[in-house]
């Protein structure tokens, strides 16, 4: 089967070495050469993912089967829609399934009106006045999110990026004022985790647990990123997720799933639901219409399953089973220095790709040119696997070296330190829970 891959950062590295693995022959559409993507792919067309006629264009010339969908901002065009008018399957939801993301307005209303498990209480406001007021009458911490995709980096929590609710306000207003419209939700305390399914519009099938790490730097400070790594247990849970809080996510995004098929929008593609675990349970702090970025990379290396497989099931609405290995796995990404605000760029990187393999560790390339330039956004991610949390930690960690340049990471991701500061923040929330181990 011909599949054509449209994206070219670590998530689209992961996805299309699954593809590959799984027997596809790949092409790829994306607006770098990613050497990891130039290596796997048949063919390689360059433009930007959101271009869809242009993408389109590829498809039609590469004669492929069905396209892949790697990230959001191609889904808010109307991709899938586009490529499926042409008769070229395509995986993802189509635009009005895809503003479960795209949309947060529409994703809290949907969510209220069908009575998703996992709600919170928010407000959708175009008037400053009535925003105002109404997060004074609330008097709890808020999160001030814009309505439309932002990269991640637009949604700012009071405690947080903001000090308090007048911070709060003022941030809201820019926002009316920039894009007409804000939404504010009560702020949820936690710990965060990432819960990835597959689905068909119907069925849905669960991929492990992960947990990512936004913040920069070091012991969750510095600025939020698309996620500097991320790390996931061998049983599929998190030390600080029980089985019960599973279930309760589980049933979240189940019905979800089952609510957009009963508005006459089903949902067909990779769901991601960002969640919060507070002291009462899990917590929906927002869908995305795709895989994750880091998280993409912790789970697909474990998919035994051949992904085409996967993709045609659900495509045609037929998916059947899905199996993982049973690992633990340690993503570190690589960024420039100074990512995300000010990062250097066009640097060249040396990277001893052997040395990497001897390590026992894997490569996945991201924003980096074919002649391993930095461009600007996460570089590389490295990534152990292995039958513990521990294990895995250290085979990532001992691949960094190998990689010589402008870069930075996060040392903490996966390690046992930031996974005892997440319990204990759990516990002091006054949960009460036995830790899996990882
Ligand atoms: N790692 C966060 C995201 O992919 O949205």
């Amino acid at each position: 089967m011909r599949i054509l891959l449209v994206g070219g950062s670590g998530r689209e590295h992961a996805i299309g070495e699954a593809l590959a693995r799984g027997g596809a022959k790949l092409y790829v559409v994306a607006k770098h050469r990613n050497p990891g993507l130039v290596r796997l792919a048949k063919d390689y067309g360059l433009a930007r993912e959101t271009d869809v006629e242009k993408v389109l264009a590829y498809a039609e010339k590469f004669g492929v089967d069905m396209a892949f969908i790697g990230p959001e901002a191609p889904l808010e065009r109307g991709i899938v829609d586009v490529l499926e008018e042409n008769g070229i399957p395509a995986l993802g939801p189509e635009r009005e399934a895809a503003r479960l993301e795209t949309d947060k307005a529409f994703a809290r209303a949907f969510m209220e009106r069908n009575r998703i498990p996992g709600r919170k209480a928010f407000r959708v406001f175009d008037y400053v006045s009535e925003m105002r007021s109404w997060i004074d009458d609330f008097g709890k911490p808020v999160v001030v999110k814009p309505i439309g995709l932002t990269g991640g980096k637009g949604v700012k929590v009071v405690g947080y990026q903001l000090r308090d609710n007048e911070e709060a306000k003022a941030y809201a207003e820019e926002l009316i004022r920039k894009y007409g419209r804000v939404l504010i939700e009560e702020r949820t305390d936690g710990v965060e985790f990432t819960f990835q399914v597959f689905s068909d519009g119907k069925h849905i099938l669960p991929m492990p647990l992960v947990q990512d790490y936004p913040h920069a730097h070091e012991n969750d400070r510095g600025p939020i990123t698309g996620g500097m790594g991320s790390y996931s247990c061998s049983n599929g849970l998190l030390p600080f997720v029980t089985k019960e809080d599973y279930e309760k996510a589980l049933e979240t995004l189940k019905t979800t799933i089952e609510a957009m098929r009963k508005e006459g929008t089903p949902y067909r593609g990779i769901l991601y639901g960002q969640f919060m675990l507070s002291r009462d349970g899990p917590v929906l702090i927002e869908y995305n219409a795709r895989f994750g970025d880091p998280e993409a990379i912790n789970v697909l290396p474990l998919l035994k399953t051949p992904l085409p497989e996967v993709a045609e099931g659900i495509v045609d609405g037929k998916l059947g089973k899905v199996e993982f290995e049973e690992r633990a796995t340690v993503v570190k990404y690589l960024a420039p220095k100074g990512y995300p605000g000010n990062p250097v760029k066009n640097l060249r990187l040396e990277i001893d790709e052997e040395a990497v393999k001897k390590a026992g560790a894997r490569l996945y390339y991201a924003s980096i040119d074919e002649n391993f330039t930095l461009l600007g956004s996460r570089a590389i991610a490295v990534v152990g696997i292995a039958g513990t949390l521990r294990e895995a930690e250290g085979i990532a960690k001992s691949a960094v070296p190998h990689i010589r340049g402008e870069l930075f990471y996060r040392e903490d991701v996966g390690t046992k330190e930031s996974i005892e500061k997440r319990i204990r923040i759990m516990r002091e929330l006054g949960k009460e829970f036995e830790p899996n181990s990882c």
